[in-house]
């Protein structure tokens, strides 16, 4: 969408893979302050996200939306100016249909008043999901927000969530700044791998402005182990997926940190050149040994060794698969553990890795490709 946000992935928090419904401005203050205090939000994690469960039941007197007063008795007015002053942006979240999908007042035919309520708060973002939507089709009922929020005059960036339902990446460029490609992730190495295959498909479709949504970040929730987690984050950078942590901020571990502010695979999802990295060769058994790779600015390339298999790996990158010549000479850099490991590689390069585990590697090729 052209309204000059998300140039790059959104980065930040969001409240739904940790807390679901058990959310209170408290938790998400507390966050606020955490996203700062571990550095986090310097590293570019900046919008703070409330999911489903913000509001009360029903609208007002007046057809406005309410925040639920025993969770957000002060408010969402007040909480955004707690997370400006902070120099974050807030997040909210509603839905284009007549409920949200835990049964909380939805959007649909309430646009214009919604957006002009959400923009009086000082919101930065929605969400918007896709429950008890009328059986209406997607492509009609996400537009009249899109227009809604633009007619604000606020910057508000507008994350469709119609689940990849009516293959949203054919439609929404036009319509949001991300759309979710896939049905939820969960906090599972199967959820994670399924959903990253699924999202791969719609690649060509993301670009500066819009982007492919395979759901938030699992890292840190405890449902899959630190390899896993760290193939999870290095694969959403290089797809150019939203970076949005789903898990407690507040109490993470230095593991789930350390994972979340690796700057230089930060730097691969963030690339202002903006194309999504795909995946360009599986070999191995059931394909398990797979390489993704895409091209960077400055006539760079990230490549993923993901190894899907039950034991250690030797994954090979070949050039050919990478779309460059076979004599073209390149370093390579691993991002995760910081050094450069060829200075002058010719034809590929291949490195072991672990278990479920992913590495990832920036090439600076001497000659510079050109994109197929
Ligand atoms: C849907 C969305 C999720 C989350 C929940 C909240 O399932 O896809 O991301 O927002 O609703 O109810």
């Amino acid at each position: 969408l052209n309204n000059g946000l998300g140039r790059t992935p959104q980065m930040g928090w969001n409240s739904w893979n940790f807390f679901a419904c058990n959310i209170s401005e408290t938790v998400i203050k507390d966050t606020a302050d955490s996203l700062i205090s571990t550095g986090l939000a310097a590293l570019g994690y900046v919008y703070v996200n409330i999911d489903d469960c913000w509001s009360a039941p029903s609208r007002d007197m007046k057809g406005n939306l309410v925040a639920d007063p025993r969770t957000f008795p002060s408010g969402i007015k007040a909480l955004a100016d707690y997370i400006h002053e902070k120099g974050l942006k807030l997040g909210i979240y509603s839905d284009a249909g007549a409920f949200t999908c835990q049964v909380r007042p939805g959007s649909l035919f309430h646009e214009q008043n919604d957006a002009e309520l959400f923009a009086s708060w000082g919101v930065d973002y929605i969400k918007y999901d896709n429950c008890f939507n009328l059986g209406i089709k997607p492509e009609e009922r996400y537009p009249p927000m899109r227009d809604a929020l633009n007619a604000t005059g606020r910057a508000i960036f507008y994350s469709l969530c119609e689940w990849g339902v009516d293959e949203p990446a054919l439609w929404a460029g036009k319509v949001g700044n991300s759309w979710r490609t896939t049905d939820d992730i969960n906090d599972s190495w199967v959820s994670m791998t399924t959903i990253a295959d699924l999202n791969d498909k719609w690649a060509s479709y993301a670009g500066p402005g819009g982007w492919n949504d395979p759901d938030m970040l699992e890292v840190g929730n405890g449902g899959m182990t630190h390899q896993e987690y760290r193939a999870h984050f290095s694969i959403w950078a290089l797809m150019k997926a939203p970076l949005l942590i789903g898990c407690d901020v507040r109490n993470m571990t230095t593991e789930t940190l350390e994972i979340l502010s690796n700057e230089e695979v930060i730097a691969v999802n963030q690339d202002p050149l903006g194309i999504q990295g795909r995946k360009v060769s599986v070999s191995g058994e059931n394909g398990c040994e797979q390489v993704w790779a895409g091209p960077l600015s400055g006539g760079r390339l990230a490549v993923a060794l993901w190894n899907r298999c039950s034991s250690v790996v030797s994954i090979t990158a070949r050039w050919e698969t990478l779309g460059l010549h076979t004599s073209t000479s390149s370093s390579v850099r691993d991002l995760w553990k910081h050094e450069v490991i060829e200075e002058n590689a010719v034809e590929s390069f291949e490195a072991r890795v672990d278990a479920h585990d992913c590495r990832v590697f920036v090439l600076a090729p001497e000659v510079s490709y050109s994109v197929a």
